[in-house]
């Protein structure tokens, strides 16, 4: 089963294109966050993971959600994170991960996709962005193959730099810049409630038809990136960024 994480498609992007190759429909844990759902999923093939690399680790939720979740049938799990350039030392969180659920790490992929963080970088221009995919797209499908063949995916190359990321950057970046406090809508709002609809966390509510967020952000871009107006902002960072969709979800 391929199960994906994604806030502006690029990860789903690799997930379906990896779904295609395998012969698979990849489900969105989208719901399950947004319900806290944690019940059981049942796959006879193998778990593939597809997610962003957040402070050069998968997500927290992507990683709290796989713990607490019981995967039954296969032992075998694969992962594939998209980034902007680096996912640092991910691949050791990843098989710690495997190891807490007694199931076996089959590798993790490393990749690179437009850069989507507009909180804190730019996005690329639309030529760029389909630049970067199109370099990427042999890697998915590379993944692909192993995977449908049921081997190990390839070890990533690190840098020097990828232990002290993961760690100790990752924990104070979590501490100090995953925070929803400076997202807020301008005049431009027009109530359309698509902010709403697009959190994975379920973490917006229209109030007074305008967006309010809820505190339990992951800071994956969706609401900034997809409000239709360019309503959202996030503090003065934001202003006059370019928004980032993955082009071909
Ligand atoms: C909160 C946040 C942190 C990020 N941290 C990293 C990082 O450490 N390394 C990196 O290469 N890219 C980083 N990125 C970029 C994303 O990993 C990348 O654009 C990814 O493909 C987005 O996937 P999605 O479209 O599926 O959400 C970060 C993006 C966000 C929003
Ligand atoms: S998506 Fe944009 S326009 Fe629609 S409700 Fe949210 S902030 Fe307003
Ligand atoms: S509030 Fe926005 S950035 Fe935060 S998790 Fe929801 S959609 Fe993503």
């Amino acid at each position: 089963m391929i199960l994906f994480f994604s806030g502006t498609g690029n990860s789903e992007y690799a997930a379906r294109r990896i779904g295609r190759i395998v012969g698979e429909e990849p489900v969105s844990l989208a719901k399950r966050l947004r319900e806290a759902d944690c019940s059981p999923l049942e796959s006879e093939t193998p778990w593939v993971v597809c997610a962003p690399i957040y402070a050069w680790q998968m997500p927290r939720v992507v990683r709290d959600h796989i713990a607490s979740t019981e995967l039954r049938g296969s032992r075998d799990v694969y992962f594939v994170l998209t980034c902007g350039g680096d996912t640092g030392n991910a691949d050791k969180y990843a098989r710690k991960l495997c190891r807490s659920k007694g199931m076996n790490f089959r590798g993790m992929a490393r990749i690179v996709m437009p850069e989507n963080y507009i909180a804190m970088f730019g996005a690329p221009d639309a030529e760029e962005a389909r630049r970067i995919i199109e370099k990427a797209v042999p890697g998915i499908d590379e993944t692909a193959a192993l995977i449908k063949e049921g081997r190990d995916l390839p070890p990533v190359k690190k840098s020097p730099l990828a232990g002290f990321l993961s760690a100790v950057v990752n924990k104070g970046f979590y501490a100090s810049a995953i925070k929803d406090d400076k997202f807020f809508a301008t005049d431009a709002c027009v109530s359309c409630g698509l902010c709403e609809e697009v959190c994975p966390l379920g973490n917006i509510t229209l109030k007074d038809g305008r967006p309010v967020w809820g505190g339990n952000c992951t800071q994956c871009m969706s609401c900034i990136c997809r409000c239709p107006k360019e309503a959202i902002e996030f503090g003065t960072k934001s202003a006059g960024k370019r928004r980032y969709i993955c082009p071909d979800v």
